[in-house]
């Protein structure tokens, strides 16, 4: 197989980012997309100049010619159906969070085992965490103590009602924490290489009248004692920097992802290790990248595997946030 040919699973707003992105990726060619309704997989279709529209997912799953899916749907999709991708031997490329809950998301690691299922954490192909994230892993900052990430991010109303599941607990799982905040977690998480073991949390909704939290704090310690606090919002009347502040015994890194991703260190000489693919930005590199291991088996930085601990951890500050007690992390 020299070109991937890919199916889109859910036309809405990161599709259509990855359809841009899939036009610079020349091993892959976007061949069909599917929606809740024809009509918007139809407007899609056009829009994309993508050749065919499916009427679901089972026209798609059944269609031969394609390879591999993208499955950027609402939460509560994404168990269900990337199993029956699997089923149907396709490969995958999952929308993150793996799954709604963390019972769905072990499930799903349990039965894609041995299969292409990857989830599109596209910010361990950023330019800035990728760098942090090699520092880290590599020693250069020493221990680390304590690491403090901001997520000050702002929605409007119009973000809930256009994709009116994201207000609902049983389509989303939640809030903020899980759709926004669990990227930067991940990447905390990634680079400490390090399973979480407990956290406490609390949730709240200053704004929107909707279920899930747009407001999150949470502390999630790692097995080795490292300290990860994260603050996650939709709520900032302005949208500011995401930050992830790394303390070491030796020395700090600091990442910010605006005005463009970058990482400064402090303290430390770091030679600054760049994401293993190219592109113009992260989504563009996770895409490729995930086209790459399909077709040429070179590794993909989340397997789905991978996006369990972060799910984990969201999960233990959602527990803790109800229960008002600090809750260990199961894995
Ligand atoms: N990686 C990122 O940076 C990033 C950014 C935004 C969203 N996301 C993730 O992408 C996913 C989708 O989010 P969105 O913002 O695009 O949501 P959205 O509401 O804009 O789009 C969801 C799409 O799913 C489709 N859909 C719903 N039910 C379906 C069904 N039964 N069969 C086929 N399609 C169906 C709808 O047609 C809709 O177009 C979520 O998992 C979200 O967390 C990721």
């Amino acid at each position: 197989m020299k070109r991937l040919h890919l199916g889109i699973i859910g036309c809405g707003e990161i599709a259509r980012y990855m359809v841009w992105m899939a036009h610079l990726v020349p091993e892959v060619r976007v061949v069909a997309c599917c929606a809740d309704r024809l009509e918007r997989a139809a407007a899609f279709a056009r829009r994309h100049r993508i050749p065919r529209t499916c009427a679901d997912l089972t026209e798609m799953l059944a269609r031969p010619d394609i390879h591999a899916v993208y499955i950027a749907v609402p939460h509560d999709l994404h168990y269900p159906m990337s199993l029956a991708a699997v089923e149907a031997g396709k490969a995958v490329l999952l929308e993150k969070p793996l799954a709604r809950t963390l019972e769905e998301g072990q499930a799903l690691v349990r039965a894609t085992e041995g299969h292409k299922v990857g989830v599109n954490y596209q910010y361990r192909y950023d330019s800035g965490c990728y760098a942090l994230a090699r520092a880290v892993r590599a020693g250069t900052l020493g221990r680390v103590h304590s690491i403090r990430i901001n997520v000050p991010w702002h929605r409007e109303a119009e973000y809930f009602e256009r994709s009116p599941w994201h207000r609902a607990i049983e389509r989303a799982g939640g809030g903020t924490l899980i759709t926004q905040g669990s990227h930067f977690l991940d990447i905390a998480l990634w680079a400490l290489g390090e399973k979480p073991a407990s956290a406490m949390g609390y949730t709240t909704t200053p704004a929107f009248d909707v279920e899930v939290e747009t407001l999150a704090h949470g502390v999630v310690q790692t097995e080795g004692g490292t300290l990860i606090s994260i603050v996650s919002s939709m709520v900032a009347a302005r949208e500011g920097a995401v930050t992830i502040e790394v303390y070491g015994e030796r020395g700090t890194a600091v990442y910010r992802n605006r005005p463009f991703p970058s990482v400064r260190f402090i303290g430390v000489r770091v030679r600054r290790e760049h994401p293993p693919i190219w592109g113009i930005h992260a989504l563009h590199r996770s895409l490729a990248a995930f086209v790459r291991w399909v077709l040429q088996d070179t590794p993909f930085l989340i397997p789905a595997p991978e996006a369990l601990p972060v799910l984990s951890a969201v999960d233990g500050i959602y527990r803790s946030a109800r229960s008002g007690q600090r809750e260990t992390i199961i894995l």
